[in-house]
């Protein structure tokens, strides 16, 4: 429908219908105005199948849903590194909203992994923005191609289950825009989502629903935004200022109370009309191009996209050790060990739970393989070892030629809502794991989690597989891994630290009541590990095959260009094992030298390729301004260094194979005003300042050369040392330290500086 249509629409509804229309009818429906033609449009949750709730609606997964597909997390479709998976299953998605009649489907979820404890890491993508943003790109492409939309989620800075209703996420400007926002500024700014949903917490004070920076400035007027914000299930709290602010529908509803506040704003004057009918446009909009586009003919196939949830899931799990086991051989006695062998931990709890219409456990997918035994190990629903279940399973683990033990996290570890307490599995699981790793040296743990763990036994065991929460068809996906019918393909899209306490934000995670600083600032995951250079246990972008690959060829099309033009970079990757399969190439950029503080190196791109043995594939990124930027709080802009920088291709961001340095120019000059407190260091980097202020010293900085302590004190200390403090005197020092000029004097210089030309 036209944007005129829609405003004649709106024109002709009264005040109290606009004010209705801008929050929920009910739980997942927007209001409905028959005379004028408008249908009530149902969303659903989100992210990873269609959480649609045909009863009575809740926003935290407790009532019945339809029977749906349950695809894998967040977690681990960020780890498969396809854009072009992401986006079949977008489409997937999409055509089971079209069949269901859902017009916006609540996800993708982009919030950063800031740290392994937050409950909801397992819908989220990666402790890195590009990843996430880059991912939900096309996941958002997929769905909307189907006439569907999204939300894309929780804007912003929702990064704890903690008090997340009321927190307060303290972050400097610096970090917002290189971190937090950039995890959703790519996808929205390319991809369009038709809606944003905005978090309940407040960020630097203010309510995500009611900050009109945010909402407004950022989302809209810089990024291009031009669908309907919605808020999170009760984010509202101030109903005219969130308007204001920029938020359209306040989901689910307040049955009818804020739309009162809204009519009398209006009326007395406090907000104008203009501000409520454009947002009701922005809802219209979406309405009707969802209802304008309905394919009627869109069927959900459920069997069908529980084989796509199997492929995906086949490219979200990472090989993290494999000392000669895997793959394993379908003629090999087998022992499968633990409780998620049969009933497989595949989704976490809360408002993305689904309603899986079949699963498939590892067992079901070696049913009829005689060769292959199963002993349950421990039951998750306490963290208790059972005597009796762990010696079962030492006993099969004994007899077998190898021991495959499915563990994880228990449902209780990992859901909306609450954070993790600690990094730990449970301890019946480790000791389980301990003991049959002790009678069986071909021992291989397949991890079923949404977040980093532990490994007390990493160097007790010869495999090592983490699934991820990889949806109904895990079971599958995984056994393919197992016995080589997939080659692993999937890359870390976090850190897994040694221990918790390693992670940058530990000292100040869920923060000091509503209180919550992001005091690592921009060093968030591999940013910080490798700024620190730790170890950790797994990094970030690692993840093994069963092949190999070489790296060759790394070419720039210009070795110098300016920031505002663009750079090919190209590589050879060649396959040089004997099975065909995937490999994740990513290009990391680190500044060489750099006046602000920076991360050794910061992940640019990534592209995945499909190489059959011998083969090889060229693959070419482009590289703008961004890749080499940071966010200047100078400018409030994206600012290059004029200076070297170097381009980096790796297999992960702690193997990096290749490198080429490369030279960036700025356009852009950043703004430099003079003041007593300018140091001299500072003067001296335009030679025509440092002409104009030099007269200054030329007694140096302890005052006359006549003076007697002068001499005395040019015996303490030497050339070097009084030109390394030359440096750091501000233009006033002279004045205390017997330069035998006034501060007029001084102030006069700062002018006379001040008034050189750019
Ligand atoms: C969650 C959202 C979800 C909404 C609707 C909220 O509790 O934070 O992610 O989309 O409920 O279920």
């Amino acid at each position: 429908m036209t944007a005129d249509k829609i405003k004649e629409i709106v024109a002709q509804m009264t005040l109290e219908e606009k004010a209705a229309m801008c929050s929920g009818a009910d739980f997942w429906h927007t209001e409905a105005v028959e005379r004028l033609g408008i249908p009530a449009s149902m969303v659903s949750d989100g992210p990873h199948g269609l959480r649609k709730q045909d009863q009575e609606g809740d926003h935290l997964g407790v009532n019945e849903s339809i029977k749906a597909v349950c695809f894998p997390a967040g977690c681990g479709t960020a780890a498969s590194f396809n854009r072009e998976l992401l986006n079949k299953m977008g489409e997937a998605l999409g055509n089971e909203c079209q069949a269901e009649g859902v017009s916006v489907i609540l996800g993708p979820a982009v919030n950063i992994k800031r740290s392994p404890l937050c409950g909801r890491n397992f819908e989220y993508y990666s402790e890195d923005p590009l990843v996430a943003s880059e991912m939900a790109g096309a996941l958002i492409h997929g769905v909307q191609s189907k006439n569907v939309g999204t939300s894309i989620k929780h804007f912003l800075a929702n990064n704890q289950e903690t008090r997340r209703m009321s927190s307060d996420s303290r972050i400097d400007e610096r970090t917002l825009h290189e971190i937090y926002l950039a995890a959703f500024e790519g996808a929205v700014k390319k991809e369009k989502p038709w809606t944003v949903m905005c978090s309940y917490n407040r960020i630097n004070g203010i309510y995500a629903a009611e900050n009109h920076k945010y909402l407004t400035e950022t989302l809209r007027d810089q990024w291009g935004f031009d669908g309907y914000v919605m808020s999170d299930w009760g984010a509202v709290n101030n109903r005219v200022e969130d308007l204001k602010a920029g938020l359209d529908l306040e989901m689910p509803s307040s049955e009818g109370a804020n739309d009162k506040l809204i009519v009398g704003a209006v009326e007395s004057g406090e907000m104008s009309e203009e501000v409520l009918d454009t947002a009701v446009e922005r809802i219209l909009n979406i309405v009707f191009r969802y209802e304008e586009n309905r394919d009627k003919s869109a069927v959900f196939d459920k069997d069908k996209d529980h084989e796509l949830a199997r492929k995906v899931a086949e490219e979200t799990i990472v090989l993290l050790k494999n000392e000669g086991v895997l793959p394993l051989s379908d003629q090999d006695e087998i022992a499968f060990i633990g409780k998620y062998a049969m009933k497989p931990r595949y989704q976490g709890g809360g408002s993305s739970h689904i309603n899986s219409h079949k699963i498939t456990s590892a067992l079901d997918a070696v049913k009829g393989m005689s060769n292959i035994t199963f002993a349950m190990g421990f039951d998750d629903k306490e963290d208790k070892t059972d005597e009796k279940l762990l010696a079962e399973a030492v006993e099969a683990a004994k007899k077998a030629k190898v021991a495959v033990i499915f563990a994880g996290l228990p449902d209780a570890f990992e859901s909306e809502g609450f954070d993790r307490q600690h990094m730990s599995m449970p301890n019946c699981q480790n000791e389980l794991i301990e003991k049959v790793a002790a009678v069986q040296p071909n021992t291989i743990v397949v991890l079923h989690n949404g977040s980093p763990v532990e490994m007390p036994w990493v160097n007790q065991v010869k495999g090592i597989i983490e699934a991820y929460l990889g949806g109904q068809a895990v079971g599958g996906a995984v056994c393919d891994i197992l016995f080589g019918k997939v080659n692993p393909s999937a890359k870390l899209p976090e850190t897994f630290p040694l221990k918790l306490e390693d992670n940058p934000s530990y000292l100040s995670y869920i923060g000091e009541g509503d209180v919550v600083e992001y005091r690592e600032g921009i060093f968030v995951g591999y940013r910080y590990y490798d700024k620190k250079k730790m170890d950790v246990l797994f990094p970030f972008g690692y993840g093994l095959s069963y092949t190999t690959f070489a790296y060759d060829n790394l070419k720039v099309d210009k070795e110098c260009m300016k920031d505002t033009d663009t750079m090919t970079v190209s590589v050879d990757v060649t396959n040089t094992g004997k099975m065909a399969g995937k490999e994740v190439v990513q290009l990391y950029v680190a500044d060489k030298e750099s006046t602000v503080i920076r991360p050794v190196k910061e992940l640019r791109d990534f592209a995945k390729v499909e190489l059959a043995p011998g083969e090889t594939k060229t693959v070419t990124f482009t590289l703008d301004k961004r890749a080499f930027a940071y966010y200047s709080v100078k400018i409030h802009d994206w600012h290059v260094e004029t200076g070297e920088f170097d381009i980096m291709i790796g297999r992960s961001s702690r193997d990096i194979v290749l490198t080429k340095t490369v030279t960036v120019e700025s356009t852009v000059k950043l703004p430099f005003v003079y003041t007593t407190d300018t140091t001299m260091g500072d003067v001296k980097k335009d030679p025509r300042a440092w002409e104009i202020v030099k007269g200054l010293l030329k007694h140096g900085m302890f005052g006359d050369a006549d003076n007697s302590e002068s001499e005395a004190a040019s015996e303490a200390i030497s050339d070097e040392m009084n030109a390394a403090m030359e440096e750091y005197l501000p233009l006033r020092g002279p004045v205390s330290f017997g330069g035998k000029i006034t501060m007029a004097d001084v102030q006069a210089l700062v002018d006379q500086l001040n008034g050189l030309d750019d």
